[in-house]
């Protein structure tokens, strides 16, 4: 089962995991209550930017995105990077939980460009079968991960990544199910060389709706690609 309560399991968890992670650049710190405030600067300075899909129809970090951040981070499972020479924020892997039940409404979301991301995520996960195909109820989602450009390309999504995995596993729930999706070659490369199943997958330029292709010049990045991955603590 899953804790959907933040408890002491989760602290204990956390540290048991900065010890098997190595960060030499940075600390990695739990995404409490009290740190809503910088967690919601994140998305802004280490994703929206350059998100493949988002940038190419220049998404806006609007009230109703910033909700399912807040949603996220409330969950008290993701993290994030902080440089202790200078405070910057380097990075962050959002985690929360997602049961099979849920329904994404996306002709509810307002903003346009939401929507649009989250109706090809919608087809995605369709085609993916996530819970049919593990026969689980609920299972931990990866949702968000980032690194601030001036922190790219030094190993720290693929750390932030492998630290998500060593920190679910820690929290004693055996065996660790795990979705996400990935928009971008490199965050698809680290699912990939951590040992995620590529569940499903939709070629950008070929996701039209009314005739048109949605999501344009997504330069090498060219699809999205639904993860699963069970895992045990042996
Ligand atoms: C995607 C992102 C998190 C990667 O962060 P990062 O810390 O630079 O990634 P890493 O250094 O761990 O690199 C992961 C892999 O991608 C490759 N990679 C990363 N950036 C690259 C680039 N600009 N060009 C070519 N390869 C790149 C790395 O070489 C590495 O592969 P390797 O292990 O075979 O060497 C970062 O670019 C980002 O925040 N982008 C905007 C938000 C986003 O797209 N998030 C992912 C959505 S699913």
């Amino acid at each position: 089962m899953i804790p959907h309560q933040f408890t002491q399991l989760h602290c204990s968890a956390f540290a048991k995991t900065k010890k098997e992670v190595c960060f030499p650049e940075g600390e990695l710190v739990f995404i409490t209550e009290d740190r809503l405030d910088d967690a919601l600067s994140m998305p802004r300075q280490c994703f929206i930017d350059d998100e493949p899909m988002g940038k190419s129809i220049g998404v806006q970090f609007t009230e109703e995105f910033k909700l399912y951040w807040l949603t996220t981070f409330r969950q008290g499972l993701s993290f994030m990077l902080v440089n202790p020479t200078n405070g910057d924020i380097m990075g962050f892997r959002g985690i929360c939980t997602a049961l099979k039940e849920d329904k994404e409404e996306v002709n509810q979301i307002k903003d346009a460009s939401l929507r649009k991301i989250f109706s090809i995520l919608g087809l995605l996960v369709k085609e993916a079968d996530f819970f049919g195909r593990y026969d689980i109820e609920e299972c931990f989602h990866f949702f968000g991960l980032g690194v601030a450009k001036q922190y790219r390309k030094r190993g720290i999504a693929k750390r932030l990544m492998e630290a998500g995995i060593v920190f679910l596993r820690n929290l004693d729930v055996d065996p660790v199910y795990i979705k996400s999706e990935g928009t971008s070659n490199f965050s698809q490369k680290t699912f990939e060389q951590l040992g995620f199943e590529t569940l499903a997958e939709i070629k950008y330029e070929e996701y039209e709706v009314d005739g048109e292709v949605v999501f344009k010049n997504t330069g090498e990045h060219k699809s999205v690609k639904a993860y699963g991955m069970k895992t045990s603590k042996a």
